[in-house]
């Protein structure tokens, strides 16, 4: 593999200890992969980043790099394992809280923005067309890849974080033209919307696999809706990437766009996900949107559907602090929270030690929440539209 001058000192530990590491990591990774050279990068976005996931090893290893270490271009973090500010009163343990903050104080020694959000799409780290960025979680990787049509590979905590401090990453897979194009093409029923996106992610992403899928049918999609198919497709499959005709940035520029592998989606499939994702005999502890992280648009909808009407049970909205900054410059938090529904930042539902504040099932309209809040945190699951958590909040 073909390094720079620079790149060579790094390795050799001229630049320090954390860029000796990070080029290691960039370095193996290149070999796997067969990279002819680097790539110099524009963004990162780095998970990893709740004590519940890292430990005190993660801990010690993102300590030790910060010891000299430094990121060379804009960089923003994943969700932590709790609300920085509110996690006392939420009930979060106390012991817990205190890791995470070492965590944190880690990171930013770094340099690394406390953006504390899977969404940094919406909280200022927006790449453009044919960027190249390494990002790690694979809702925000398939999202920049996808709608925004900058370029990464899904990055692991470890390999985003060893990019951002070496401002490069090994040019391979998705870098290159020739591995951006679909392999299988999906058309689906023409009445999805909402939670039905989130549906056929979940059930696109177990038929591809991690093949990039062409979507054909779809009129219209909301940049939320988009954001709850990507979420879902990266969960149940490995997927990174899709494009959607006549939509997304690439299939725009090529309107000849093709994959040799066909398949139509009917309306029952689609059913029977919702059929998968719901335990119905549950009565849910909590009823929670964003995953990924909410946007303003979602607080405003979330407050219109409840028409004044206060929640009769634990109802949150994870968002980012970004955004929630923005829901209280327009008043939409307080009003929300005057209600009853707490709109929480910093964290995720799955990320954050739910089962320690005695949540065993949830209620939600990503397929990704659903899924991973029954196989990691072993909770009951609703997957439901954002109309019907509303009216079961109330209820
Ligand atoms: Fe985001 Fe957590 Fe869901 S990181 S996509 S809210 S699992």
């Amino acid at each position: 593999m073909y390094l720079t001058r620079e790149e060579e000192a790094m390795l050799k530990g001229e630049y320090g200890y954390a860029a000796q590491k990070s080029m290691e990591i960039l370095v193996a990774l290149g070999k796997i992969y067969d990279a002819e050279r680097m790539i110099e990068i524009k963004s990162a976005q780095i998970s990893g980043v709740s004590y519940k996931s890292l430990g005190d090893e993660g801990l010690e290893f993102i300590e030790k790099l910060a010891e000299d270490g430094r990121v060379r271009v804009p960089t923003t973090l994943n969700p932590c394992g709790i609300d920085l500010e509110r996690w006392r009163e939420l009930g979060f343990p106390e012991d817990f809280a205190k890791k995470q903050f070492k965590v944190i104080e880690a990171y930013l020694k770094l340099g690394i923005m406390r953006t504390l959000t899977c969404t940094p799409y919406l909280a200022g780290n927006r790449p453009r067309l044919g960027d190249h960025i390494a990002w790690s979680e694979s809702s925000a990787i398939i999202y920049a890849n996808s709608v925004l049509g900058a370029r990464t590979n899904r990055e692991g905590g470890p390999s985003a974080l060893a990019a951002a401090i070496a401002g490069r990453t090994p040019l391979y897979g998705l870098h290159l033209d020739e591995n951006r194009s679909p392999q299988i093409e999906v058309k689906i029923p023409r009445s999805l919307n909402g939670y039905g996106y989130a549906a056929l992610g979940f059930l696109v992403g177990r038929l591809a696999g991690d093949k990039i899928p062409l979507f054909r049918g779809v009129k219209l999609i909301s940049d939320e809706e988009l954001k709850l198919l990507g979420a879902a497709l990266a969960c149940s499959g490995g997927i990174p990437l899709f494009h959607i005709e006549g939509i997304t940035p690439e299939a725009k520029l090529n309107p000849k766009i093709n994959a040799p592998e066909r398949y139509e989606i009917g309306v029952d499939e689609i059913k029977e996900v919702y059929d998968e994702l719901n335990d119905y005999d549950v009565d849910p502890d909590l009823i929670f949107i964003g995953c990924p992280h909410s946007s303003i648009r979602e607080l405003i909808i979330f407050l219109e559907l409840l028409r004044g009407r206060a929640v009769k049970r634990r109802t949150w909205i994870f968002t980012s602090r970004f955004t929630r900054t923005l829901g209280e410059k327009l008043g939409v938090v307080e009003k929300l929270e005057n209600l009853g529904v707490k709109v929480i930042c910093d964290t995720c539902p799955i990320v954050a030690p739910i089962r320690k504040l005695g949540i065993r099932s949830i209620a939600t309209n990503s397929a990704k929440g659903a899924w991973f809040s029954r196989n990691l945190n072993g909770l009951k699951v609703r997957f439901m539209s954002i109309e019907m958590l509303v009216e079961l909040a109330v209820k």
